[in-house]
């Protein structure tokens, strides 16, 4: 089992300009993994590639999309053949959460969010996983959350598209089973990113207390995916909650994430 991704490998991370895709690109530069950045805006994007390319002799390459539209992710795939770069690494980390009643929330948010957190990652998957049978080696990490364990009334449509990302990557882990293709599921709890800012919400005392740094846990993920594993949830308080929730009638998981998300003021 490898410990590492081989140096001059390609890694393709999505949502690079804030949170945990600045620490993916990170964690892959020190192993030396070559880069294609993608997100939306593209200052913090060109500064991160400067400095880890002059860091690491590593090759980083920035190319801004809106991954929530579908020609925005065929033409980053032409333009990633057009650097003579192949996805060797996906990781599949773009997405956002709305925060709010479900009723009282905009359509065109929601379809945002629902494009770029189930669509996007579905059709970057099917884009990169041709290549990497024919290759027999590939790695795809689907960022989830452990929101998606259970409904959670302030966030169903989030948490929803969640328990998709989940349960597919986990599906996707063992029909790749023996061909070379690694599929891994990192399902974060919350942690200290731009997350909650565009989601809308408050933290509440819960997200206070349970707040992880998001470089160790980018890093479980990328740990995670080097050995294949089907699914990771970072930190013990998340393992615990995950576990427990297999214990609990659903109705009541529903009423306790409720409660979890709850602002009090
Ligand atoms: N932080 C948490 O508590 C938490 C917990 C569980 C799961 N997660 C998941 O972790 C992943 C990363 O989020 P984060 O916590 O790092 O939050 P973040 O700091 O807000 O980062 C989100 C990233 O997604 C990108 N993005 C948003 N809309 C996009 C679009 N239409 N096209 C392309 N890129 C887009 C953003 O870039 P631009 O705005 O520049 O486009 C940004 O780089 C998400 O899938 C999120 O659901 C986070």
């Amino acid at each position: 089992m490898p410990q590492s991704f081989r140096p001059g490998q390609w890694a393709l991370i999505t949502g690079a300009s804030s949170g945990f895709g600045r620490d993916f690109a990170t964690l892959l530069a020190e192993q030396r993994v070559n880069l294609i950045l993608t997100a939306r805006r593209t200052e913090v994007m060109e500064a991160d590639a400067k400095s880890l390319m002059q860091e690491h002799g590593i090759q980083v390459h920035v190319l801004p999309a809106d991954l929530s539209r579908s020609e925005a992710r065929e033409d980053l795939f032409r333009a990633i053949t057009a650097l003579g770069a192949q996805v060797d690494i996906l990781i599949n980390n773009a997405g956002f959460g709305v925060f709010g009643p479900y009723a009282e929330t905009e359509w065109s948010r929601l379809d945002q969010m629902l494009q770029l957190d189930i669509v996007a990652l579905s059709h970057l998957s099917s884009l990169v996983l041709p290549g990497m049978r024919a290759r027999s080696e590939g790695y795809i990490l689907q960022v989830a959350s452990v929101g998606a364990y259970q409904a959670t009334p302030g966030y169903a449509a989030y948490s929803a598209a969640k328990a998709y990302v989940l349960l597919m990557g986990e599906a996707l882990n063992r029909e790749l089973k023996g061909t070379g293709v690694r599929v891994t599921v990192l399902s974060p709890g919350v942690t200290a990113t731009e997350f909650l800012q565009v989601s809308g919400q408050q933290p509440t005392l819960y997200q206070k207390l349970f707040m992880m740094k998001s470089r160790p846990v980018a890093r479980l993920g990328l740990q995670a995916l080097l050995r294949g594993k089907m699914s990771v949830v970072p930190g013990i308080l998340n393992n615990v909650m995950v576990q427990l929730l297999r214990l609990t009638p659903r109705f009541l998981q529903a009423n306790i994430a409720g409660l979890l998300m709850r602002n009090r003021s």
